[in-house]
């Protein structure tokens, strides 16, 4: 970046082209994105404060974040933020950048629930975005949420201290069901809904993969095995041990793995029905399964 008085909009636009130039997806977002977060300005406020000159303190962070960002590190391991059912949280490289498509779980759980109190099992809740939000909108109901990964659950911790439900939700640390089997809470290890965004990524895709996710993101969230299906298949088979009378499980799933996903739960005689729903793409992502 030469050295001259920069102002906002010569700014954003220097470092676009730059982005461009580096193979950046979407340069000007990433760009405005970046420098409101080191100026605390929204991105509607970037623009109406265009011709605002931006000093050398905040020149030099802001070149700290353009080479990370060319290097590929993802916009929000470098705010530490991310927004997610319109509620912002902490994230970092210890858990998996919640993605838009996962809130449709949310929404479906939301719009589908029968009462008011409900017991709701998160499995793999990362940086905790699905059992934090559900508990700012549902107080009554009982959650636990677990992960395979230590340093991924003292972000979900963070994360739901932010939004003051911490002692609402129940974090315990292990693989899939196992730590259910250590709580039961008067002997109930039984709940009304399984929530789950697995790793379904094939090991082989990896290559495949933006270096955004592919060099950035933990493993331990991605991928699931040389099919994609290894956590969703001990999944299907290990839920219904786990829900109650009418419970459901639900699930996120990729975009080509509908019809291996059909199959898993066809061969599994404890579903009494099962719906799969599509995303904004068309994509059939998201896995409803009831137990009678
Ligand atoms: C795709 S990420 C989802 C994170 C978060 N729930 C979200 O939707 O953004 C999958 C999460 O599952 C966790 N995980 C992977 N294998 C697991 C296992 N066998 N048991 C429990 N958690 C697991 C990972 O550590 C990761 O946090």
């Amino acid at each position: 970046m030469p050295s001259k008085m920069w102002r906002v909009v010569d700014l954003l636009d220097w470092t676009a082209r730059y982005f461009q130039q580096h193979g950046i997806r979407n340069p000007r977002l990433d760009a405005e994105v970046l420098l409101g977060h080191l100026l605390e300005k929204s991105r509607l406020q970037l623009y109406l404060h265009f011709e605002m000159p931006v000093f050398q303190e905040h020149l030099t962070p802001f070149r700290e974040l353009i080479k990370k960002r060319i290097e590929h590190t993802p916009v929000s391991y470098l705010t530490n933020r991310k927004e997610f059912m319109s509620l912002d949280f902490y994230v970092d490289e210890r858990v998996l950048v919640p993605r838009p498509e996962t809130e449709q779980l949310v929404e479906t759980i939301l719009t589908t629930k029968t009462e008011d109190f409900q017991r709701l099992l998160e499995l793999g809740t990362g940086s905790g975005v699905i059992a934090t939000s559900l508990a700012v909108q549902q107080p009554e109901w009982e959650i636990v949420a677990t992960d395979i990964s230590d340093p991924a659950l003292a972000v979900a911790r963070k994360n739901a201290e932010t939004h003051a439900c911490a002692t609402q939700i129940k974090f315990l640390s292990g693989d899939l069901f196992e730590p259910i089997e250590a709580i039961s809470t008067n002997g109930n290890t039984r709940f009304d809904w399984i929530v789950c965004n697995p790793p379904y990524i094939k090991s082989t895709e990896r290559d495949g993969l933006s270096r955004d996710v592919r060099d950035y993101e933990p493993d331990i969230a991605l991928f699931a095995g040389d099919d994609g299906l290894t956590v969703i298949r001990r999944l299907i088979a290990e839920a219904p041990q786990y829900l109650a009378p009418d419970g459901k499980l639900i699930f996120e799933i990729g975009a080509t793995q509908a019809n291996a996903v059909r199959t898993l739960l066809d061969a599994e005689s404890a579903y009494a029905t099962y719906e799969l729903f599509k995303d904004y793409a068309e994509k059939e992502r998201i896995v409803l399964a009831s137990v009678s």
